[in-house]
C-alpha cells in the first residue's frame, strides 16, 4: 500500500458532520483530507478553515510590545466538513457516528476523492472544464445533462464567464453539441482561431486549436459586423402591439388602431410587407398627422434594415454539430431584445416539432433579456424554455454578471452552476440561496477567488467542488484592447 501523508489528529469534541483536527503537516484551507470511520471506513473531508491557536493573552502581548521575554505556545487547528463515501451501491453516504478523537487525519488519496465525488473518468460524452483545484484530476461534466437540465455561469465582471463559456463551447464544438450563441459584444467568434501556445497548456494537456469550420456568425446589423451573414426576420410576423414595443412606443393608445388598419390592408392587398411599404400606409391614412411620431420611429427602424419581405429562415442558422454566433456588437437592446425573443420562440418551436437538431442555447448578459424586474420583450419565451425546453433536447446557458437581476424561476432551473468570484453581496445572497449544500465558508471562498477558478455543482459533480478552469485552445475575445 503506498504511503500515506499524515497531516494532523482528531482532537476536541467530534461529531459526525464536521471534526477538528490539530494539524501537523503542510496544508491549505479548500484541500481534501481522509479519516478513518470505525464503522463506515475511509471517509472523504474538506479542509475549510485552519486558525492558529496561541496562548498570547492581551496582559503578556502589552508585555511583549514593552520588550519583556515572552514565550508564546501555539497550535494549528483545522475545521474539517465530512463530505462522505460511496456505499456498496455507489450512493454517497455521511456516518451516522461521530469519528473518534485520536483518529490520524491524511492528506486524501486522488482515488478516493474521484470516487467520493462523482468524477467521470472516461472523456465519452464528457465536457473537459480543467483540474480540480489544487489537485491533477481532470474535471469532465456530462454534457448530455448539461444539455437537458440548463446551466447557469455566474461572476463579475472580469470574473472569466466568457472565458470559461469559450472552454464550454470547444467541448461542445468536439462533442458534436448544436449551439446557437447570443452574443452581445462579438466576443465568440475568435473560436475560429487557435490560441499562443502557453506553459499552462501542458500542465491541462491542451494544445492550440481553431474551428474556423464549425463557426458560423450572423449579425442583424452586417454594416458593423461585416465578417457575418445577415439575420431577418419579416415584418408580417409581428403585431402591432410588438412592432410599437419595438420602436419604443410604451404609450399604445394613439398608434394601435391606425396601426392596426394599416397592417390589415397591407395583408389583405400585398400578404408580406416591408417597413417602407407599411410607412407609406400610414402615410396615406387619414390619422397620418396622429401617427407621425410612429412614422418617424419605423424610418429608424428600417434603416437598421432587419426586417425584409423574407426572413431568414431557422434551418439556415442552425446547423447540425455547429456553433452559429448572434453577433449583436452595436446593435441596439431593444432589437436585441427582439432578436432573442424572436430567434428563442422559433428554436422552440421548431424543437418541439423534432425540425431542428437538440441543441444549447447560450445566452450572454441574461439580465438583459431576462430580467428579474420588469420585463423584456423576450423574458416570457425564455422563461417557457427554462421551465419546459428540457422536454424537448433545448438546452439553456444562462451566463450574467449580476445574479440578483436575473429572473430568478429560470435561474432555479438551471441544474448545473457554475460560480466564479463574485463579491455584491446582493448576487452572493442569491447563489446562496440558489445553490444546494454549499457551506457558509464556500460562499466567503466565492468572494476570494482568484481569476480562472470556479465552483462547479450540478451534472454528474454530486457536493460543489472548486475547479481550475483549463486554458483555452481558441483565442479568447473578450481581451480588454491594450494601448500600448
Ligand atoms: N481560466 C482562465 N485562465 C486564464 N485567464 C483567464 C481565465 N479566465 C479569465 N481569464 C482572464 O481574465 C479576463 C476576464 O475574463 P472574461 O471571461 O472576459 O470575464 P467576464 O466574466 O467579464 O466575461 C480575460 O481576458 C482573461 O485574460
Ligand atoms: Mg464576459
Amino acid at each position: 500500500m503506498e504511503e500515506m501523508e499524515k497531516i494532523g489528529i482528531v482532537f476536541g469534541d467530534v461529531s459526525s458532520k464536521e471534526i477538528q483536527v490539530t494539524i501537523t503537516g503542510i496544508v491549505e484551507e479548500g484541500e481534501f483530507v481522509q479519516v478513518f470511520h470505525q464503522t463506515s471506513g475511509w471517509i472523504l473531508g474538506r479542509l475549510e478553515r485552519i486558525e492558529r491557536k496561541t496562548d498570547l493573552s492581551v496582559e503578556k502581548a502589552l508585555l511583549l510590545n514593552a520588550g519583556e521575554n515572552i514565550q508564546i505556545q501555539e497550535v494549528m487547528v483545522g475545521t474539517v466538513n465530512i463530505v462522505g463515501y460511496r456505499d456498496s451501491k455507489g450512493i454517497l453516504q455521511v456516518p451516522k457516528t461521530p469519528f473518534k478523537a485520536g483518529e490520524p487525519v491524511y492528506r486524501a488519496k486522488d482515488s478516493l476523492i474521484k470516487d467520493v465525488i462523482g468524477i467521470i473518468s472516461s472523456k465519452n460524452n464528457g465536457a473537459y472544464i480543467g483540474m480540480l483545484y489544487n489537485h491533477q484530476i481532470p474535471i469532465y461534466l456530462d454534457i448530455n445533462y448539461l444539455v437537458q437540465k440548463h446551466v447557469s455561469i455566474l461572476a463579475k465582471t472580469g470574473g472569466g464567464k466568457s472565458y470559461l463559456t469559450g472552454v464550454l463551447i470547444e467541448e461542445f464544438i468536439k462533442n458534436g453539441v448544436t449551439t446557437v450563441v447570443i452574443d452581445p459584444h462579438g466576443e465568440y467568434i475568435s473560436l475560429k482561431y487557435p490560441a499562443q501556445f502557453s506553459k499552462q497548456m501542458e500542465k491541462f494537456s491542451v494544445t492550440p486549436k481553431g474551428y474556423s469550420d464549425k463557426i458560423v456568425e450572423f449579425s442583424p446589423d452586417t454594416k458593423a459586423n461585416p465578417g457575418a451573414k445577415p439575420i431577418k426576420f419579416t415584418l408580417s410576423q409581428l403585431t402591432p402591439r410588438e412592432i410599437l414595443n419595438l420602436v419604443g412606443l410604451t404609450d399604445y393608445r394613439p398608434y394601435l388602431v391606425p396601426l392596426r388598419k394599416a397592417i390589415d390592408i397591407l395583408k389583405s392587398t400585398k400578404g408580406n410587407y416591408s417597413i417602407k411599404d407599411l410607412i407609406s400606409q400610414l402615410d396615406k391614412s387619414e390619422d397620418s398627422a396622429t401617427v407621425s411620431a410612429l412614422i418617424n420611429a419605423l424610418m429608424t427602424l428600417d434603416e437598421v434594415g432587419i426586417f425584409s419581405e423574407i426572413g431568414t429562415k431557422i434551418d439556415e442558422i442552425v446547423q447540425k454539430g455547429k456553433v452559429s454566433i448572434i453577433n449583436m456588437k452595436g446593435v441596439s437592446p431593444d432589437i436585441q431584445e427582439m432578436v432573442v425573443q424572436r430567434l428563442s420562440f422559433a428554436l422552440f418551436e421548431l424543437r418541439k416539432r423534432d425540425a431542428v437538431p437538440p441543441m444549447m442555447l447560450i445566452i450572454e448578459e441574461a439580465h438583459n433579456f431576462i430580467p428579474q424586474q420588469g420585463k423584456a420583450l423576450s423574458s416570457r419565451i425564455l422563461r417557457t424554455i427554462a421551465s419546459e425546453g428540457r422536454k424537448f433536447g433545448l438546452g439553456l446557458c444562462i451566463i450574467s454578471q449580476r445574479p440578483a437581476k436575473v429572473d430568478k424561476n429560470v435561474l432555479s432551473q438551471c441544474n448545473t452552476q457554475i460560480i466564479l468570484k463574485v463579491t455584491n453581496p446582493n448576487d452572493l445572497k442569491t447563489i446562496g440561496d440558489s445553490v444546494e449544500g454549499l457551506t457558509r465558508s464556500s460562499l466567503e471562498e466565492i468572494q476570494r477567488l482568484p481569476v480562472g477558478v470556479a465552483l462547479v455543482t450540478g451534472a454528474n459533480i454530486s457536493f460543489p467542488l472548486f475547479v481550475e478552469i483549463r486554458p483555452r485552445e481558441t483565442v479568447h475575445g473578450g481581451e480588454g484592447v491594450r494601448v500600448a
